[in-house]
Order: structure tokens, then sequence, then C-alpha cells
């Protein structure tokens, strides 16, 4: 397999997010059907995501795979009184390597803040995950060209009081919410754009050095059939994936894009 982006050391991300789908029989059937299709795939870091009570089930059954499993959130406390709610130390001890953080939905459904997910990201780090950090505009802030504002503050706001240091592992991932689940994708060259306005706001939190090393990814309607075109923009470094990441064969054609 050739490397994508020979310039940088950016390995590509794809990711899967199962969202609240899949029992553990059903994850554990996914994995069964999946591994043999990226069999030795090492161009991307393949990435699945699954509800938490799958997360035992989905470690085993990816145990000596190139496959690696994260959770879909986390509390910023590593234990306490705090009914419901997964600490990070937890995710690593089952065997998580990766969490999402700040995903639009729990934004919107779960009264996620800026500050809450830069608290996380903190917690996350320091247990040694991979945060997933997302970001991305509603489509009444899109049409009101408030986007670049918009990536501005959730990027500023996420990344505060973070060492640079440890935050060369973290990911971004830019979900326009209105291309999430509705089958709209933002064409290559927005993604690309919205990309660039990331990477400048990392590079004034923490760094030219950081910022042209960290992995941003696109999110939304992500597909087999569109998959080539995003990632071969050479600002996009991978996907996060909802729905055509729950069909083993559907998520395999992702992780092979064809690159350029
Ligand atoms: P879809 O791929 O279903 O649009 O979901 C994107 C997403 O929210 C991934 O986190």
């Amino acid at each position: 397999m050739t490397t994508r982006h020979p310039e940088l050391s950016r390995k590509p991300v794809i990711a899967a997010n199962w969202k609240m789908y899949k029992n553990p029989k059903q994850a554990k059937e996914f994995i069964t059907a999946f591994l043999p299709l990226v069999h030795g795939h090492n161009r991307d870091e393949i990435v699945l995501c699954p509800p938490f009570v799958d997360l035992a089930v989905a470690v085993e059954a990816t145990h000596g795979s190139n496959v690696h499993i994260g959770g879909q959130n986390m509390h910023w406390q590593e234990e306490g009184a705090f009914t419901g709610e997964i600490s990070a130390a937890m995710l690593a001890a089952v065997g998580c390597t990766y969490v999402i953080l700040g995903h639009s939905e729990r934004r919107q459904f779960f009264g996620e803040t800026d500050e809450s997910v830069n608290r996380k990201l903190q917690a996350a780090l320091h247990a040694k995950l991979t945060p997933i950090f997302c970001v991305g505009e509603l489509l009444a802030e899109r049409e009101a060209n408030k986007t670049e504002e918009v990536l501005v503050r959730q990027t500023a706001r996420g990344l505060a009081n973070i060492a640079p240091e440890s935050a060369r592992r973290i990911v971004v991932a830019y979900e326009p919410v209105w291309a999430i689940g509705t089958g709209r994708t933002a064409t290559p060259e927005m993604a690309a754009e919205a990309h660039l306005v990331i990477r400048s706001q990392v590079a004034s939190s923490l760094g030219r050095e950081i910022a042209e090393g960290m992995r941003i990814l696109y999110g939304g309607s992500v597909k087999p059939e569109n998959a080539t075109s995003l990632l071969n923009q050479p600002e996009i470094d991978g996907a996060l994936v909802g729905g055509a990441s729950l069909d083993p064969q559907s998520f395999a054609k992702i992780v092979q894009y064809t690159s350029r």
C-alpha cells in the first residue's frame, strides 16, 4: 500500500461510529465478517466505536488484529457518584484505545458543551486514550456565514489548557451537522476549506508543528461511493463514518478507498 501523504506523517484514521446500534452478538458477527476483508491493511488506522455494552466483546474479537476499539463518550472524572457514566480509565481497562468526544448528537441532545468536551479531552489524554474530538456547524450557522466562527470557537475552547506534548495524540473530526445522517455530504472542497480553518486554530492553540501533524477527519454521510473523492483531498486525513459503517462490506469498502 502506498502512503497517501508521503510528505506528512499523518496516517489516516478510518473510524466507525455505531451510535446506538448493535448488541454484543451483532457486534461479534460484524467483526467476524469484517476482519478478513481488511486483513493486512495498514495504510490507515481502522477504529470501531460500538456502544459501551459491546466493548468487551469487540476488544476480544479484534485481539491481535489491525482494528482498534473506542468508546463513544466518557466522563471526565476517574470515578465517583455519577450514575450512568463511564470513565476514561474504565474504557482503557476494557481495552479501548480511542474515544469519540463532543459528537454533535451529544452536544445537541445531552447538553455537551465546549467546556465539558475540554474536560473530557484532558481526562482522555491523561488515561492515554486517543480522543476523536468532534466539531462542526449547524445548517443555520452555515447559512448565516458563521461556519468559520463556530469552528474556531469549538476548536479553541475544546483545546484550552491542553499541554502541547499530550495533544499530539488528539484526532479532530469535522462533522458538519447538516451532513450527518442526511445523505447530504460536504463537497471535498468545502470539507478541505473547513479543515484549513480548524488546522489554523490548532496552530494558534498548540503551535504550528502540532497542527501540521494533527489528523483531521471528515464525517457526515461518508459512503463507499464518495469516500475516494473526500479522502483524496490532502487536507482530509480520514473519515468518521456512521450509517455506512454498520455493514461490514460497506465499511471495508470505505477503508479501501483508492489513493491517488
Ligand atoms: P453518518 O455517516 O450516518 O452521516 O454519521 C456521521 C457521524 O455522525 C459519524 O460520527
